[in-house]
């Protein structure tokens, strides 16, 4: 008997063992290369490859990888067919793991799987394949010829988009297809009538002269024997209005580069190219510009012209273009999409009469139009922000830009019509031509680049949320292929200084990694050879440049997506840039490591009071300019040790130093004071690490007192990023939460009572009273101020990154609850997985749920806390983690790997 209970304990044991001896492991997930979910044509030499291990328990690390490549699903379970096989690698790294296989040829594809050993002593399976294919990588690949229409139809004010086509047969069995497409322009490409993608604004906008991306579409699907190929062109950034009353910048030239490349079963191809056998012609587009709107004429429509069978005896032969080939690339970063739609939420009629469709909410994109008509009849919307005091539709704020769009009736039955080669921002429309419109007639049609939206932040306070709203939409508007400083006027140009301040933002709402990656490489194409930055990104200002703050996104922007992306490669690839950036200043300051009398935007748009220079700075330039020198030559030497260059670091470590002692001596006295005493000044000295010793408690309170003093921020572009999180980092907590819930200007939450819907240009936008600021400048969709936001996820909800181990490798979850409210969380999802902190008062006791990724680990700093009455998940911290935690002065420190743990602790009394 005795024996038969023992066995029984075994088998029991064995029974509660099983799931991890034999199910128990994670899984492998979310295979990316180079950030992209199995992309094609892509032209890195060595891919990075990435994935997420799904954990099946707590404190999960990755202990090695094992991947394996073919070119075929099949050959991926056979060894003797493996193009590249990395054998079992004894490495933690998950993220960004380069491809060390034979080099990588041209519209190749690959397929990739990984499995993954973890701390447990466990191999996880193989995860499912993924795959990437490469571009094309040789200039001599290209068969097409660039073609243009004859110039003749660009005469005049009107220039009609440009119609393309071409027809062909196919005899064989088809098993691949792949269409390689630019122009200089827009183009939407078709193939059978159909568009061959979702994507817009293709090409995209990068500096057109030196690198023209191309983009590559998987069009098997749509081929039959018989096929008609076609395409349109606008004039997009390249020939459109651009800047201010610039046409033409680019070129004057439209032009289509095509090459289709058909792969039989019987292992023969085909390529069809634009060349000389293409047909051109205009078409019911009559004009198409970003700033202006479209017309289109839906009676000169061309039933047919994309599908085969079409009678194109009237188009025009097509001409070549001479244009070079080499400036060809991959696409690499996010598509453009329509992303969302949104309806209208009432129909207005303005006390001036007009038809005004209010869409509940500022967004960028256009308006999909439906409408029945007679033959000839005209509609035209026109798209604003705002409504003035009196409530009537206000476009004086978009200047130049007619932002118009025309569309006239073909007649016979319910038309729909969308524009092509345009983009509006706007809350309301106003509608001509319709009687008695209904709301169901307009949709909007929301477009951004489609990056992967990783953050949310929410807390009990509804106006903070819409705050948060504001910003995510204020991105969404201004990530259209390039970081843009609005969306609406004839500006909405690659602003550096937005870009700059907004980035960290950015990458808790969304993965930009891939958007900045491309954007950075145009601000390397477009910088001067002496260094010198260009104020807009692509440059259409012809050089114009080289202002503190603004051209420092030179450094500052890597080195935000490396710590919060753990990209090394963009470190490496914009290094040459960054230090020309430095060298640049350096030449510019001379000797006394001062940098002065240069002309700077300085801190833009900043509280003044009505008798300094508004808009202006009243933080003086030069001492701007010398701390932005600082910051950017510390960024030149960390990236020089991260990337390996010693003698670099070490040199611009000295320069760095000299340029401290040179701030000191100029601009601070030896009690911590700052000539310019100002919340920005004193911002961007404590953050830029340019003060010490006793200093930083003195200029810290010189902050605090002057944020009481005025009771709200004086600060603009360059000081109200950095004001809130310099407060936090020297413990003026409720200072910086003060600031945060101001409801009067100048503050964040000031236009939220106005009713905004994404965040302003200037503090006051708009007034109480309904009046407006300046209308030569005055946007309402402007991201720069929304850069609060990193402060919301890192401080509020307490997701920090920890430098040393970027990407969220290891991380802090610190959490600062203040002000009045009562919870307050964010999720994030990291390249590794999602992390959420989210804490909540209820009583005298504090809530703190988190999650930390698989193969991270996490330092979590908990406020008030004392380990003795310290639970979690429902156990005492002696029981549970005993030795992961540590009483401090302030708090508990824990220290933890992943898993979902769930906090518990009473408050003190205060
Ligand atoms: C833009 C800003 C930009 C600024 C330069 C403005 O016209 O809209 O956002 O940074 O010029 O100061």
């Amino acid at each position: 008997m005795k024996k038969n209970i023992q066995l029984f304990r075994v088998v029991l044991f064995l029974f509660a063992m099983a799931p991890s001896l034999v199910y128990g492991k994670s899984k492998v997930a979310n295979l990316r290369c180079e950030y992209l979910s199995n992309p094609i044509g892509i032209d890195a030499p060595a891919p990075r490859l990435s994935w997420q291990i799904i954990p099946d328990k707590e404190n999960v690390m990755q202990t090695a990888f094992e991947i394996r490549a073919a070119k075929t699903p099949k050959d991926l379970l056979k060894n003797d067919r493996l193009v590249w096989h990395s054998g079992k690698t004894e490495s933690d790294q998950s993220v960004n793991v380069r491809y060390a296989g034979p080099e990588l040829k041209s519209m190749e594809r690959v397929y990739w799987q990984v499995r993954i050993w973890d701390n447990h002593n466990r191999v996880s399976d193989w995860s499912e394949p993924a795959y990437w294919e490469m571009g094309i990588l040789d200039p001599q690949l290209w068969q097409a010829s660039y073609i243009g229409m004859n110039p003749e139809i660009n005469k005049g004010e009107t220039r009609p988009a440009q119609y393309y086509r071409k027809e062909f047969s196919i005899s064989k069995e088809v098993q691949t297809a792949r269409l390689y497409v630019s122009s200089l322009g827009l183009y939407q490409a078709y193939i059978n009538g159909q568009k061959v993608s979702d994507r817009l604004f293709t090409p995209g906008w990068t500096s057109y002269r030196t690198r023209l991306q191309y983009q590559v579409y998987d069009v098997t699907s749509m081929l039959a024997s018989n096929n008609a190929i076609g395409a349109i062109l606008g004039d997009g950034w390249y020939r459109g209005s651009i800047g201010w009353g610039q046409n033409n910048y680019y070129g004057d030239r439209l032009a289509l580069i095509l090459q289709l490349r058909i792969d039989y079963a019987d292992g023969s191809s085909d390529w069809i190219v634009t060349d000389q056998s293409w047909k051109a012609s205009a078409g019911p587009i009559l004009t198409s510009e970003i700033y202006h709107g479209e017309t289109y004429d839906a009676r000169l429509e061309m039933p047919g012209w994309n599908r085969p069978g079409f009678d194109d005896g009237k188009w025009q032969d097509v001409e070549l273009i001479s244009h070079s080939k080499d400036i060809l690339i991959a696409s690499m970063s996010v598509p453009v999409r329509a992303v969302q739609e949104l309806k209208p939420v009432r129909l207005i009629k303005t006390p001036k009469g007009e038809t005004v469709f209010d869409m509940g909410q500022n967004m960028v994109g256009w308006a999909r139009l439906k409408v029945t008509g007679n033959k000839g009849d005209r509609v035209t919307l026109k798209f604003a922000e705002v409504l003035d005091k009196n409530g009537n539709f206000y476009t004086e704020n978009l200047r130049a830009a007619r932002v118009t769009d025309h569309y006239f009736l073909k007649g016979g039955g319910e038309e729909i019509y969308e524009p092509h080669f345009t983009f509006h921002g706007f809350r309301f429309v106003k509608i001509e031509g319709i009687q008695n419109p209904g709301l169901d007639q307009i949709t909007g049609i929301v477009i951004h680049s489609d990056m992967e939206p990783t953050g949310t932040f929410v807390c009990s306070d509804s106006l903070i949320n819409q705050l948060q709203s504001n910003i995510q939409w204020g991105q969404r508007g201004n990530f259209l292929d390039v970081p843009t400083d609005c969306p609406q006027r004839d500006e909405r140009l690659g602003w550096t200084g937005d870009a700059q301040v907004f980035a960290p933002t950015a990458a808790f709402n969304y993965n930009v990694a891939p958007f900045f990656t491309k954007w950075m490489k145009d601000l390397a194409a477009d910088q001067l050879d002496n260094g010198k930055v260009p104020h807009v990104i692509p440059d259409v200002l012809r050089g114009d440049g080289g202002s503190a703050a603004w051209a420092d996104a030179a450094a500052i922007i890597p080195w935000t997506i490396y710590t919060l992306y753990g990209d090394v490669d963009i470190l490496r690839n914009q290094y040459p840039s960054m230090k020309a950036w430095v060298d640049y200043v350096k030449g510019r300051a001379g000797e006394d490591y001062l940098w002065t009398n240069d002309p700077h935007f300085g801190d833009w748009l900043a509280y003044s009071t009505a008798n300094s220079d508004y808009p202006g700075a009243t933080t003086e330039k030069d001492l701007i300019a010398t701390a932005y020198y600082y910051y950017s030559t510390s960024l030149v030497s960390t990236t020089a040790g991260i990337i390996g260059y010693a003698e670099d670091e070490k040199a611009y470590a000295d320069l760095a130093e000299n340029i401290k002692t040179a701030f000191n001596n100029e601009f601070v006295t030896p009690n911590g004071r700052l000539v310019s005493h100002t919340q920005t000044a004193y911002a961007l000295a404590l953050s830029f690490g340019l003060l010490s010793g006793e200093q930083i408690e003195k200029a810290a309170r010189y902050l605090a007192d002057d944020v009481r003093k005025f009771g709200h921020l004086t600060t603009g572009f360059v000081g109200a990023p950095l004001l809130c999180k310099t407060l936090s980092d020297h413990g003026y907590e409720r200072e910086a939460f003060m600031l945060l819930t101001n409801k009067r200007y100048p503050s964040w939450l000031y236009p939220v009572t106005q009713g905004a819907t994404t965040i302003w240009e200037r503090w006051d936008g708009q007034k109480p009273d309904g009046s407006f600021q300046d209308k030569g400048m005055n946007s309402f969709n402007h991201y720069a101020y929304g850069a609060i936001g990193e402060w919301l996820y890192r401080y509020v909800a307490g997701i920090r990154v920890d430098p040393a181990a970027p990407g969220f490798k290891h991380f802090f979850l610190d959490p600062h609850p203040g002000g009045d409210l009562e919870h307050a969380g964010a999720k994030l999802q990291t390249m590794y997985g999602v992390i959420e902190s989210s804490w909540r008062i209820a009583g005298d006791s504090f809530a703190y749920d988190i999650a930390i990724p698989a193969n991270t680990t996490a330092t979590v700093i908990l406020p008030f806390a004392e380990k003795e009455r310290l639970t979690v998940n429902g156990k005492p911290i002696q029981k549970a983690l005993n030795e992961k935690a540590r009483q401090e002065e302030t708090g508990v420190k824990l220290e933890l790997g992943s898993g979902k743990y769930s906090l518990r602790y009473p408050l003190p009394h205060w």
